[in-house]
């Protein structure tokens, strides 16, 4: 099985890197499936939601070793009924995410929990202070929170129920899992098939702390990088299986020549009292 994926995500990678938009070509868009990239010398800058387009000037885009931000609306407000938000791909100005933002960690809840809330996970149904929930912003994954497979215990990283939310930090470039006694897990991501061109890198919840790049928040959007391993999308994530869907780094770009079996996901964080679907 993971040979046949190797296998289909190396062939994907080789046409991804040879797809390029040509000039005053359209390169994203919410619902774009073509080339994101534009030929050398064009750059891809957004017009609007629905559209961006290859302009000329700016650096080559021929390689992929740059680090297209994704802009998601906020949705750390305490609203309930906020769509899914599909976000759009532009060039950056600057090639690297901020590593400065902090999440609030401490702001009260601005709404009263709505009934229907959480009733279990690893340290119970309210945050924290300090604390976090991660958890997917678009369908068919849309509130399904970051947690362990096996709730509270070192195994796969999985869009789960809300009532089985993780309680999150982000703590020096680490995704750490609050467990009960003071015990923590840590997101570590399975980069073992770089080597072979994979586009996607499952992930797990391990005692050890993931050894290889540096988990981010860019406004509220989690973010992944790591040197040597380029990726068109630092906020794009996979949601890949059935049933409970693993979680997936995705270094391709975001809704581009997604991996059969999977779903494209952005990953927020959300402060309210209460996990909610
Ligand atoms: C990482 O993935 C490879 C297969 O690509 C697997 O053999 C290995 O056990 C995984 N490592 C961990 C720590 O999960």
């Amino acid at each position: 099985m993971l040979a046949q994926i190797g296998v289909l995500v190396a062939v994907v990678a080789g046409v991804s890197a040879q797809a390029t938009a040509p000039a005053w070509g359209q390169c994203g868009g919410v619902g774009w499936t073509g080339p994101t990239l534009c030929i050398p010398g064009w750059t891809c800058v957004l017009s609007n939601y629905w559209y961006s387009q290859c302009l000329q000037g700016g650096p080559s885009t021929t390689t992929t070793s740059s680090t297209p931000v994704t802009i998601t609306p906020s949705s750390k407000s305490s609203s309930t009924t906020a769509k899914p938000t599909t976000p759009t791909t532009i060039k950056p100005t600057t090639t690297k995410p901020s590593t400065t933002s902090v999440p609030p960690t401490s702001a009260p809840p601005t709404s009263a929990p709505p009934t229907g809330t959480a009733s279990a996970g690893p340290l119970g149904p309210t945050l924290l202070p300090g604390n976090l929930w991660v958890r997917a912003v678009e369908a068919p994954n849309f509130h399904k929170y970051l947690q362990s497979s096996v709730s509270g215990t070192a195994s796969s990283a999985v869009f789960g129920d809300y009532t089985t939310a993780a309680q999150i930090q982000l703590v020096n470039g680490q995704v750490v899992q609050q467990l009960s006694g003071g015990k923590v897990l840590y997101l570590n991501v399975n980069t073992s098939g770089v080597a072979s061109g994979a586009t996607y890198l499952p992930t797990f919840f391990a005692a050890t702390p993931n050894p290889t790049g540096t988990f981010a928040f860019q406004g509220d959007g989690l973010t992944w990088t790591a040197t040597g391993i380029p990726r068109q999308n630092i906020g794009a994530f996979l949601a890949c299986g059935t049933g409970v869907p693993g979680v997936y780094i995705n270094l391709g770009a975001y809704a581009y020549m997604t991996p059969a079996g999977c779903a494209d996901e952005t990953l927020n964080y959300y402060n309210g009292a209460t996990a909610v679907p």
